[in-house]
């Protein structure tokens, strides 16, 4: 019986990962041999998106879309969505090339898809989800975002900004792709959400999410800030008054936890 996940798509964007392209691309070949791979290449400085080329030229189940220049995470994963949909994949993946999502984790994602969700998040803060070589204010704040943003939704998942997912064609068909908010990376808590209030049946399953150890994160720091003001507009919108409680009680909690380290370190 053909099962959804028989024709999937791993899209893989990329931003100078000469040297993590091969070695994500070629875990990925082996542990899913039957999945087409998309690298979407924002013309790295570094020759990612030549490379990505000469291994196309010796392996079909190996595309390469070229963008023309830095262009964000939002925008290039845009352009992989359209390029799946174009075609007759079932199955469109998000996966990072730094090896931050393990390809050997992928099949517990499409597992689910194929048992009828339409969207599915690896999570990293649900039961059995972890994270490695996260300083431990660097969880806190990102484990503390996603605790904010269902809160402030009312979104019944821990982990809205995760990045690496399955998504089933017909979610991707029937969002306006272009409406993202492309602000850093909100644009992944903007398809969840959406995809959430649309009724589709979206699902988190555990993933260990290892941080990078070749090349540098593209992620700066206004992005907290902004996704977090982003949100609670959506939040607002939604479900009003309680999220004005909520974002003033977290205020609160701010401004005491600020005293107290004002008082701790004198400043
Ligand atoms: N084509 C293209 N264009 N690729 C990009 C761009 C861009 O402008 N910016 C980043 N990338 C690629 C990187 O090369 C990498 O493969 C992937 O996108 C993720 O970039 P990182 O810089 O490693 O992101 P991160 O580790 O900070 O963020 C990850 O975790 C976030 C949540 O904690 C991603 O998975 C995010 O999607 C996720 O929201
Ligand atoms: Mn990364």
């Amino acid at each position: 019986m053909n099962k959804p996940s028989d024709a999937t798509l791993v899209i893989i964007p990329t931003y100078n990962e000469l040297e993590n392209l091969p070695l994500i691309v070629g875990r990925v070949r082996s542990a899913v041999p039957e999945v087409d791979v998309l690298v979407v290449d924002d013309n790295s400085p570094d020759g990612t998106g030549a490379k990505a080329d000469e291994m196309a030229a010796d392996d079909g189940r190996i595309h390469v879309l070229h963008r023309e220049g830095k262009g964000g995470l939002c925008g290039a994963y845009i352009a992989g969505f359209r390029w799946g949909l174009e075609r007759e994949y079932t199955v469109l993946c998000e996966m990072d090339a730094d090896g931050s999502h393990a390809p050997e984790q992928l099949q517990l994602l499409l597992d689910e898809i194929d048992q009828g969700a339409d969207l599915v998040i690896g999570s990293r803060y649900v039961d059995g989800g972890k994270v490695v070589n996260w300083p431990k204010k660097r969880w806190a704040l990102s484990k503390g975002g996603n605790l904010y943003i269902s809160l402030a939704l009312g979104a019944d998942l821990s982990d809205m900004t995760a990045g690496y997912r399955a998504y089933r064609r017909e979610l991707l068909e029937s969002l306006d792709l272009d409406e993202l908010s492309n602000a850093g990376y909100i644009f992944q808590v903007d398809l969840a959400w959406r995809a959430v209030q649309g009724g589709f049946d979206v699902r988190e399953v555990p993933v260990t999410f290892t941080e990078r150890e070749i090349g540098e994160s593209k992620l700066d720091g206004s992005f907290v800030k902004d996704s977090l003001f982003e949100v609670t507009k959506w939040g607002l919108r939604h479900r009003g008054g309680q999220v004005r409680e909520l974002s003033k009680e977290l205020g609160k909690l701010a401004a005491y936890e600020f005293k107290g380290m004002r008082k701790r370190y004198n400043f």
